[in-house]
């Protein structure tokens, strides 16, 4: 149905107490899976990719499987470049047609975060309808090229976040609440709720001005979840589940089909696991029926 940014499908997620999917792809069989998982569920979805595919497989050719996929599939789609940490890459990625931007300038000091950050807000809405996010704070874990020790994460702090957004225009924007990347190391991760609904209301208590992001999807309990998503969540991140979800369910045809080579059938059960995946977020996001 229709190529969008990330703003224009969060804003009814956040009046209406959902939230999109975001997850991480690093080929076309995952970028299918992820298509297919929405559209069989009717729900709005934001494909993301972080920086290194992308430079693997060059930004063109990730916004042509992009426009190809999603001008046929009767949902929104975004296409949302993850933690990209310089400025000339974000700006190559917004001219090649990316819909969704993220500047991650979190490790630099506060002013600098909003210099850069400022700097792709006022390149990417030059070029076209391209929305941009921010984060302020550290996410622990590893993301990409993007390693934080946990005892070095950094929760955002509220009053900073109002004018951290105010001053560089972003479109949505990711506070660190505790949330982080990877496999969470406990059951129970320390997660600041109220944080999160704090700046949530700060930003968006009259009218919605900036939607928030929660990073780290992969591994939140499902009661996290819920309040997560009554807290404001309106966009979760969801990448290293699905890279489990890939190398496993090739791992698992491989062994049982040692002797077959034909990788189409490998890469039906890859996707088909890969779309279930998806599948189940969704439901957990509220989304579906949304599109
Ligand atoms: P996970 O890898 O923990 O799912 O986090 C994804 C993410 O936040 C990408 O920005």
């Amino acid at each position: 149905m229709s190529i969008v940014n990330a703003k224009e499908i969060m804003f009814p997620a956040l009046e209406n107490g959902y939230a999109i999917g975001a997850f991480n792809v690093t080929d076309l069989l995952q970028f299918e899976a992820v298509i297919d998982a929405a559209v069989e569920k009717k729900a709005p979805v934001i494909v993301q990719t972080s920086v290194k595919p992308s430079q693997f497989h060059t930004p063109e050719l990730m916004v042509a499987i992009f426009k190809t996929l999603a001008s046929s599939a009767p949902i929104p789609v975004c296409l949302h470049l993850d933690h990209c940490t310089t400025i000339e890459y974000c700006n190559t990625c917004a001219d090649a047609g990316y819909t969704n931007i993220m500047i991650d300038a979190s490790k630099h000091s506060f002013e600098e975060n909003i210099r850069q950050t400022k700097a792709v807000v006022d390149y990417a809405h030059s070029v076209g309808n391209i929305s941009v996010e921010g984060e302020l704070g550290t996410v622990g874990g590893v993301e990409d090229q993007i390693k934080v020790a946990e005892d070095e994460a950094q929760l955002a702090n509220p009053e900073k976040c109002v004018e951290f957004v105010e001053r560089t225009g972003v479109d949505i924007f990711g506070p660190a609440i505790g949330t982080a990347h990877g496999v969470y190391k406990t059951k129970n991760p320390k997660v600041d709720f109220e944080r999160m609904a704090t700046i949530n209301k700060m930003l968006n208590g009259n009218g919605i001005k900036c939607p928030l992001v929660v990073h780290g999807g992969t591994g939140l309990p499902d009661d996290y979840i819920v309040k997560l998503l009554e807290a404001g969540g309106a966009k979760f991140n969801v990448s290293t589940e699905l890279k489990h979800t890939l190398i496993d369910a090739k791992f698992e045809y491989l062994s049982s089909h040692r002797d077959e080579y034909d990788p189409g059938k490998l890469d039906v059960f890859a996707r088909d696991a890969t779309r279930k995946a998806v599948m189940h977020w969704i439901d957990k996001l509220g989304s579906a029926g949304k599109a």
